[in-house]
């Protein structure tokens, strides 16, 4: 049965289809059998995946399914029989098929982007999360070097006692460039900075789902 991870977020724009793409691609890059499930009925996470498929030099094989809907719960169910990872991207809600896609998740990923507006847009997701008794882990994005906003949100996220990984990604152009040719960071740009945080990103997730 494949572990479950969802990218949830109820604000758009915070990075959770990049996320999703990025962690597919570095998955089937070592070896897994991933499938992303996108619900997100702007479809972007579907488009990247036409991208990678449309390649000429093949990327390390990763299934997509854009099921939505009544027939969710179903295709969840054969979507975890048949891989070790399944990544779920959400739409910017917690109604039906974005609660149904957290409810399945191992691990509940939120992607945030250091400000107090985009952490209070967080509180929905996580509060559905924690009724849910998800695992749930807070991810820093497009944080900037140092900088003191960091450091606020930091702070207000430990003063709150959220879950957040200690692995951030940086305001980084590489996530944009290898979206637009349907790869991750780790292949279009392996020696990048991007790369590199994606890598150990990674790896604190294999920790935490261990
Ligand atoms: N770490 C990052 N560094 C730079 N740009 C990023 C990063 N993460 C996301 N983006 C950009 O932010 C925008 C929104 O990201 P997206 O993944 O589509 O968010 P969501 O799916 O939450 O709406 C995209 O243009 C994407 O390229
Ligand atoms: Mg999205």
């Amino acid at each position: 049965m494949a572990v479950v991870i969802t990218v949830a977020q109820q604000k758009g724009g915070a990075g959770k289809t990049t996320l999703a793409a990025n962690l597919a691609a570095a998955m089937a890059g070592a070896g897994r059998r991933v499938a992303v499930l996108d619900i997100d009925p702007q479809g972007s996470l579907a488009r990247w995946h036409a991208l990678r498929m449309a390649r000429k030099v093949a990327a390390a094989p990763v299934e997509l399914s854009n099921v939505a809907g009544w027939r969710l719960a179903a295709e969840l169910e054969r979507l975890r029989r048949s891989h070790d990872v399944l990544i779920i991207d959400s739409p910017p809600s917690v109604e039906t098929d974005a609660r149904l896609a957290v409810r399945s998740a191992d691990l509940v990923l939120v992607p945030v982007q250091p400000s107090p507006p985009d952490l209070w847009a967080a509180e929905g997701t996580l509060k559905l999360a924690l009724a849910e008794r998800r695992t749930i882990r807070i991810l820093l994005n497009r944080t900037p070097a140092g900088g003191r906003l960091r450091a606020a949100v930091a702070a207000e996220i430990a003063r709150q006692g959220l879950p957040a990984l200690a692995a951030t990604l940086g305001n980084r152009t590489g996530f944009a460039a290898a979206f637009a040719q349907g790869l991750g960071v780790n292949e279009a740009a392996p020696r990048s900075l991007a790369a590199q945080e994606l890598l150990a990103l990674l790896s604190e997730i294999e920790e935490t789902m261990a």
